[in-house]
């Protein structure tokens, strides 16, 4: 089977395409590796100055693919693949934009967290249905949202588990802008380009100016999945997990 994320390199930027449409984008341990694995190319080359992240029409990501999720409910090895792809998303030092169109449940919203721009078409949905797969909030969601958008408005998102529209996104500010179905990979290409031809260094000390202490991040993504596996683990998760999976 063909690796479903496709990373295409174009002069200084490397994009990473999500690319399991019969499955919503949904993302198993292995495309998580071949995720970290393409970051941590684009770091180490000289030539790649921007990652950017994209998915598949109407899809960027539904998540955590939950087959994964019951094998360790059932008691599998919890492989920790999404908390490398994290902690490699947290570490990375080049900007990272990425292109939203459809759905972006679970860490298809949180991921976005940690990118430095973000668009998104008008269909748009954001979705971080944790609570309700008897689960927590991860990828330090529940240090920067409530930042991001006030207690109030991240409580909504990551535990009431309320959808949010691009509209609502854009005003909440996880993204920077609302753009066409048409329009959304070569704006966030023309970004990247425009942000490639920046000094360099001068970039990633402005970025990491304001990003902060990464070591705050990483201690509460590691708080956040310490209960995570834990709950991944519960009754409650588990019977969650077959009612999806059972639901047709
Ligand atoms: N994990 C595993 N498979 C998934 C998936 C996921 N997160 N999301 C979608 N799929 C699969 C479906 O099982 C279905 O597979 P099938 O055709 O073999 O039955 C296929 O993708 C299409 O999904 P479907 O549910 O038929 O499409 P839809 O348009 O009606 O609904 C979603 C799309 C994303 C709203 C719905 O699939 C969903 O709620 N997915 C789960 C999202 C989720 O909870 N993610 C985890 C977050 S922590």
């Amino acid at each position: 089977m063909p690796d479903p994320i496709r990373v295409e390199t174009a002069g200084p930027v490397s994009t990473i395409r999500i690319d399991r449409p019969e499955k919503k984008n949904a993302l198993t341990a292995s495309m998580y590796d071949s995720m970290s694995a393409a970051l941590r190319a684009g770091e180490q080359s000289d030539e790649i100055r921007v990652h950017v992240f994209c998915g598949s029409p109407g899809a960027f990501t539904a998540g955590n693919d939950i087959k994964d999720f019951l094998a360790v409910a059932a008691g599998g090895e919890h492989g920790g693949n999404a908390l490398e792809f994290l902690k490699t998303l947290v570490g990375v030092t080049k900007p990272v934009i990425a292109a939203v169109d459809g759905l972006a449940i679970g860490i298809g919203t949180t991921m976005l967290l940690h990118c430095d721009l973000v668009f998104a078409t008008p269909r748009s949905l954001f979705k971080t249905p944790f609570l309700d797969l008897g689960l927590v909030p991860e990828a330090a969601s529940s240090l920067i949202a409530p930042r991001l958008m006030g207690a109030q408005r991240a409580f909504e998102l990551l535990c009431l588990g309320e959808a949010f529209s691009a509209e609502r996104a854009e005003a909440a500010g996880l993204i920077n802008a609302v753009v066409s179905v048409e329009a959304l990979e070569d704006k966030a290409q023309d970004a990247a380009r425009r942000l490639a031809q920046k000094p360099p260094q001068a970039l990633a000390q402005a970025r990491a100016l304001m990003r902060g202490d990464p070591a705050e991040i990483l201690a509460r993504i590691d708080e956040e999945s310490a209960l995570f596996a834990e709950r991944l683990k519960s009754d409650e998760a588990r019977r969650a997990f077959e009612g999806f999976l059972g639901r047709k």
